[in-house]
């Protein structure tokens, strides 16, 4: 349709149209997909779908005569059209409303489509392109779209500037272990884990930053929580302590569940989730230290001794009953990051906080205050074992203005895995990446 203007093209309807207050009646123009299709002698039922929902088409023969007839009945699941037709009540079909066609042009009459039910999850996996066109996925996708949506509306009203980190980085900064290297033009190169050190740079003078970046985790955990590309949204606060930054977290994820069960009502309940049960998570949440945890951990049968990381039967065990996210601060400083602020109390513990979802989910945002003294992060560096001269440029950053400050880093992912109750967190992200698999 090049070189006919916007405004004389044919306008199509939407999908959505055909159930407003009124629409019986009306002729209509729709373009979409096969989602459903069967025919009986002079008759073709199809569901069509657009980007606003489903609805039944009935073709008959008489109508649109026999060639156009025969060729729309070609049509197989997922080909394309485009119709003209009215819209009818019928109580038999979904919604209570179909299209009668005066006519269907078949754009592409389509293959016949591979997915159905039953297949191994391998194939689905394989065939992935395909299957996010199901009903679970588009709605899974709307959520996360809202979600981010929802995080950026949060942290503009909070004056959080967003900033673009880089992804190919000299260092690791999470940990070597898991970071995935290539060879950057004869030296090492590093997929960012995490966006946290630049956005320490990034700190002045902008004193509220944050980035919403991809980060790589070469983790060969074969777990339902683990990807090994993962969406980050990253906040970096100046003038923070560890009370504000808890504060801080608890209003971010309130006002974006909130405002997600508010937007897709409709999503949430196809994908098992009751709107309210998000938009009445009790506040505040729970804030109980490391120590704590071990506590009620010894009470549900884990006996671990102080030091031991809380995996994942642990957080579990800490959530399974729980119908908010709860807070666990104050860890021992070995399981932790080199960058995090020693606790000025107590020298075996850091300012950190994890907050980990309710009902089993488990952690969802690492937090903490930052150590801002340049002689404890030196030698921090050294007892992890890393090369201090390449993290020179990050410890400038305590050479100069260098102030209190506090970030987290939340799993974007991870969160919709939790608000959509996902059994693998690969449901939640359109082509997941996973110790097996980075195709298609
Ligand atoms: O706890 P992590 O490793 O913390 C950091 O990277 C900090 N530097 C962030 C910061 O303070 N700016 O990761 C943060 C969050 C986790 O709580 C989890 O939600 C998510 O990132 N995450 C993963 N999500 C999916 N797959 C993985 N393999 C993940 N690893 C971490
Ligand atoms: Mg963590």
């Amino acid at each position: 349709m090049a070189g006919v203007p916007v405004s004389d093209r044919p306008r199509f309807d939407t999908v959505r149209s055909i159930f407003e207050d009124g629409a019986v009646g009306r002729t209509v123009r729709l373009r979409g997909w096969v989602l459903r299709g069967r025919s009986s002698g002079g008759l073709l039922f199809l569901v069509v779908r657009d980007r606003t929902g489903s609805v039944q088409v009935t073709a008959k023969r008489d109508v649109l005569g026999t060639e156009p007839f025969e060729r729309a009945a070609q049509l197989q699941l997922e080909g394309a059209l485009q119709l003209e037709g009215t819209v009818a009540t019928d109580p038999r079909a979904p919604g209570g409303r179909e299209v009668r066609p005066t006519s269907i042009t078949v754009i592409d009459v389509g293959a016949p489509y591979p997915i159905f039910h039953d297949q191994t999850e391998e194939f689905r996996l394989d065939k992935r392109h395909l299957v996010i066109r199901s009903q679970d996925h588009v709605a899974t996708f709307r959520v996360k779209a809202e979600l981010l949506a929802a995080f950026r509306r949060f942290l503009a009203a909070e004056d959080v500037l967003e900033t673009t980190p880089p992804i190919l980085t000299g260092i690791p900064a999470e940990g070597g272990a898991e970071a995935f290297q290539f060879d950057y033009f004869g030296r090492p190169g590093y997929l960012s884990q995490t966006a946290q050190l630049y956005l320490e740079a990034l700190l002045v003078p902008n004193e509220r930053v944050y980035a919403l970046t991809p980060s790589f985790r070469a983790e060969k955990s074969r777990t339902p929580r683990h990807l090994t590309e993962y969406l980050h949204l990253e906040v970096e606060l100046a003038w923070c302590d560890l009370d504000q930054l808890m504060d801080f977290m608890e209003r971010m994820l309130i006002a974006a569940v909130t405002d997600v069960a508010k937007a897709c009502p409709k999503e949430l309940k196809q994908l098992g989730r009751a709107p309210d049960e998000l938009e009445r998570l009790a506040v505040p949440f729970s804030r109980i230290t490391y120590q704590e945890a071990l506590d009620r951990l010894k009470a549900k049968g884990f006996d671990l001794a102080w030091g031991a990381d809380l995996r994942t039967a642990e957080e579990a065990a800490l959530t399974m009953e729980e119908r908010a996210p709860i807070f666990i601060t104050h860890f021992p400083k070995e399981l932790k990051a080199f960058y995090m602020l020693q606790t000025p109390t107590d020298a075996r513990t850091v300012e950190a906080a994890d907050l980990l979802a309710p009902e089993g989910y488990g952690e969802i945002i690492g937090a903490s205050c930052r150590e801002t003294d340049l002689a404890r992060l030196t030698e921090r560096l050294v007892s992890t074992g890393i090369d201090v001269a390449e993290y020179e440029w990050y410890l400038d950053l305590r050479r100069h203005g260098s102030v209190p400050h506090a970030g987290l880093g939340l799993g974007v992912e991870r969160v919709l895995r939790w608000m959509l109750r996902r059994e693998h967190i690969r449901e939640t992200t359109p082509f997941p990446r996973t110790p097996s698999r980075h195709t298609p």
